[in-house]
């Protein structure tokens, strides 16, 4: 009789998701929609901003998406997810109360304490606010780590903002600065209207020497803006994106995720523009 092979026991496989409850849902947008989750378990998570779950409905599949609450907050984790096709889809089927399968988290993220002692400039472009408000968030809860912090946003019309409520309060806080704007306006938009590298001749002037970037939405907003940040004095190593490839383990095992012998989901999605010069199609 031949032995059967030995099973790691079901707990350790990273491919098991724990189970997450929905403990609320709320609409953004037309297409966005807000969850806060957290585990069956009454365990949380500890995580770095910018660092993915592979959340699954079950009997649909699984889809990567970016934790976008405040590293350390133990109530549970905030995302912010699109409707886009069969997972998201049935996702926003689901209400409060519905369970959802959680791996992870997975990814590198980006430790904060990098960047202490320097000025911050956080640039956000449509969905890309989800993953950037992680980082935004970790940096306002620890203000006194840092000097100045500018955070600009763009979405393309004021239906399509995301937050609302964080936007007033960032607005309103005198220890940053922050600006918003959309592409196009509305009757009752009295705010910056234009592209988002229309905001970085509104904002203070930092010291390029000392400042980490955080760029973070649409490759074409990404380019442009680089370029902006380029311009401003910055180096290449001092600007930090996001790379969203297609994913499916997020362990670096299937592949999806792979540009040359880079494994997204393993050595990003936070590389610094330096590495993305390598990595040119991921953008
Ligand atoms: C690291 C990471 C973080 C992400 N964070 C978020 C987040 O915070 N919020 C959020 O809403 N989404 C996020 N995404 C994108 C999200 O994972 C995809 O939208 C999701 O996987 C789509 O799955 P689906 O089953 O709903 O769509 P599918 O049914 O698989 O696809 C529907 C259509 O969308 C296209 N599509 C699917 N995935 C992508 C993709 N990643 N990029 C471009 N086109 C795609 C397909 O080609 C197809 O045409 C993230 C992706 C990555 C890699
Ligand atoms: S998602 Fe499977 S290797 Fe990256």
């Amino acid at each position: 009789m031949t032995q059967a092979m030995a099973q790691p026991p079901a707990e350790t496989s990273p491919y098991l998701p724990r189970v997450g409850r929905i403990d609320e849902v709320r609409q953004f947008t037309e297409t966005d929609k807000y969850f806060r989750l957290s585990f069956a378990d009454g365990q949380g998570i500890r995580f770095l901003p910018g660092q993915f779950l592979e959340v699954s409905v079950f009997g649909i599949g699984e889809a990567p998406i970016s934790l976008c609450s405040a590293p350390g907050d133990q109530a549970g984790v905030e995302m912010c997810i699109r409707r886009i096709g069969d997972v998201t889809g049935a996702l926003h089927n689901l209400e409060a109360g519905a369970t959802v399968g959680l791996r992870g988290p997975f990814g590198n993220g980006f430790d904060m304490d990098e960047a202490a002692g320097k000025d911050l400039l956080f640039v956000a472009g449509g969905l890309g606010l989800a993953p950037c408000r992680g980082f935004i968030l970790d940096a306002l809860n620890r203000r006194d780590e840092f000097r100045r912090v500018t955070i600009l946003y763009g979405a393309r019309t004021p239906s399509d903002l995301l937050f609302a409520d964080d936007l007033k309060q960032w607005d309103q806080r005198d220890d940053c600065d922050f600006h918003v704007t959309v592409d196009r306006g509305d009757e009752n938009w009295t705010g910056n209207t234009g592209v988002i590298t229309t905001l970085f001749k509104k904002m203070p002037k930092l010291e390029p020497a000392n400042t980490v970037a955080f760029i973070i939405g649409p490759p074409i907003m990404f380019k442009f803006a680089v370029l902006e940040a380029l311009a401003m004095g910055l180096r290449k190593n001092q600007i930090y994106c996001s790379l969203e490839r297609r994913m499916k383990c997020g362990l670096g095992k299937c592949g999806h995720c792979q540009i040359r012998n880079v494994y997204v989901c393993q050595e990003g999605p936070i590389f610094s523009y330096a590495e993305v010069m390598r990595l040119r199609e991921g953008i």
